[in-house]
């Protein structure tokens, strides 16, 4: 009967092992076959800017773009706080300028690959932001070292989308 018991539990002991290392297999598998660098949109695409007058960063940044292949459309508003409040931009997320590009808002001074990203990986968001106005940012492009994120956002939450130094 005692060596009935002990093959039953040397029995036990084996199978939980196997399924331990069968397991510890399969979770670094998945982590090898997770893709290391996010996907970017890399085809040609529209930006609409909405700004207001006599900003210059904001003509900085759409420059920014231009040179990396993006077709911006500046437009001048009067009152740029309606044009927020109407594209659903919170208001602790906002910056000088808010733009729309294939359906997504862009807020503020918001890094190109973050946009690319945004556009391949099409997210159920508003947009993105780079809040307030980071020295380093581009199109401000002060030589500074700071670190800032941009935030994607919805109605209700906002979440880290990249971190910028
Ligand atoms: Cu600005
Ligand atoms: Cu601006």
């Amino acid at each position: 009967m005692k060596n009935k018991l002990f093959y039953i539990i040397t029995a036990l002991i084996l199978l939980a092992s196997v399924t331990f290392w069968i397991y510890m297999f399969q979770s670094s598998g998945s982590e090898l076959s997770e893709p290391d660098t996010p996907d970017y949109f890399d085809g040609s695409f529209e930006l609409t800017m909405y700004h207001a007058e006599g900003c210059g960063c904001c003509v900085e940044w759409a420059k920014y773009l231009e040179n990396n292949g993006v077709q911006v459309k500046s437009e001048m508003v009067a009152d740029l706080h309606e044009v927020k409040r109407e594209k659903g931009v919170p208001g602790q997320l906002s910056s000088c300028h808010t733009a729309v590009a294939d359906g997504y808002i862009i807020e503020g001074h918001v890094p190109i690959e973050d946009i690319r990203r945004l556009l391949a990986e099409r997210p159920a968001v508003i947009g993105v932001s780079v809040p307030g106005m980071p020295p380093n940012s581009p199109g401000m492009d002060q030589p500074v070292e700071n670190t800032y994120q941009s935030v994607i956002f919805d109605e209700e939450s906002m979440y880290i989308y990249n971190t910028h130094n």
